[in-house]
């Protein structure tokens, strides 16, 4: 019975720019293929990688609120019509790269909800806001993105949240147990009882910690997504969960 109420973890492999061949992208979904995985590949790939995977689950890296004339983009509608069922959204590398401001992200959220994809809001503090040390100025940069960012959805819910601290992406260095955990709680006291996913610098070593967060309902992973025998370590240790 027990088996039955327990929720799989989510793990989403985000794959940003990587691989840089379609043989390749379809080799490493095939193995990682597997239930509570979702797999974020760059937008050339979303339908060779389809076409392979039976139980993991496909997302979109980015989704544009409008089909039309909006060169270059590609929108929720035929993301939907291809079969995708998450879009990140937000993500800090797009925030920052590309000026991807909090009133483009709540259109983003709604587009990808009005079109029954289920939005991975990543939101997080940068590096200098981390040095400060100062927890209550984080938490309320975090909720205002999520203030800002969800604007007039009526029911988060339907969004997944992604802490990403933007000084553990891709550093090694991932955020303390400590800290996730209230970030956690003010994600829950803002939106009630929303999933949320932990990102920056997941790897083997350190996936247990995070899969073991009270509220903490998977991981957003990047680095060790490509790479089939860690991400695999990852999956056995979410499956303890
Ligand atoms: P890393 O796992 O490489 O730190 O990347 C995290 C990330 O940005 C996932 O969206």
């Amino acid at each position: 019975m027990l088996k039955f109420l327990k929720m799989i973890k989510l793990l989403v492999a985000n794959w940003k720019a990587n691989p840089e061949t379609l043989t390749e992208a379809v080799r490493l979904a095939k193995n990682i293929d597997y239930t509570g995985v979702v797999i974020a590949p760059p937008f050339p790939f979303l339908d060779g990688v389809r076409k392979v995977i039976h139980k993991a689950k496909l997302a979109a890296q980015n989704v544009f609120w409008s089909d039309g004339p909006y060169t270059g983009e590609v929108s929720a509608n035929q993301l939907k019509k291809l079969g995708v069922r998450y879009a990140i959204i937000g993500h800090s590398e797009r925030r920052r790269n590309l000026n991807e401001i909090d009133a483009i992200i709540n259109k983003k959220v709604t587009a990808a909800l009005n079109n029954s994809i289920k939005p991975i809001l990543c939101v997080g503090e940068g590096p200098e806001l981390h040095k400060s040390g100062d927890h209550s100025k984080v938490l309320r940069f975090i909720d205002n993105q999520l203030k800002l960012d969800l604007h007039g959805i009526r029911n988060p819910r339907g969004v997944i949240i992604a802490y990403e601290p933007i000084w553990a992406i891709g550093t090694g260095n991932s955020d303390s147990t400590e800290h996730v955990s209230k970030v956690v709680a003010l994600i829950k006291e803002r939106l009630g009882s929303v999933s949320i996913l932990y990102g920056g610098s997941v790897n083997p070593n350190n996936a247990d910690k995070f899969m073991s967060i009270a509220g903490i309902s998977g991981a957003l992973i990047g680095g060790a997504s490509l790479k089939s025998s860690e991400f695999k370590k990852i999956i056995s240790i979410s499956k303890r969960y």
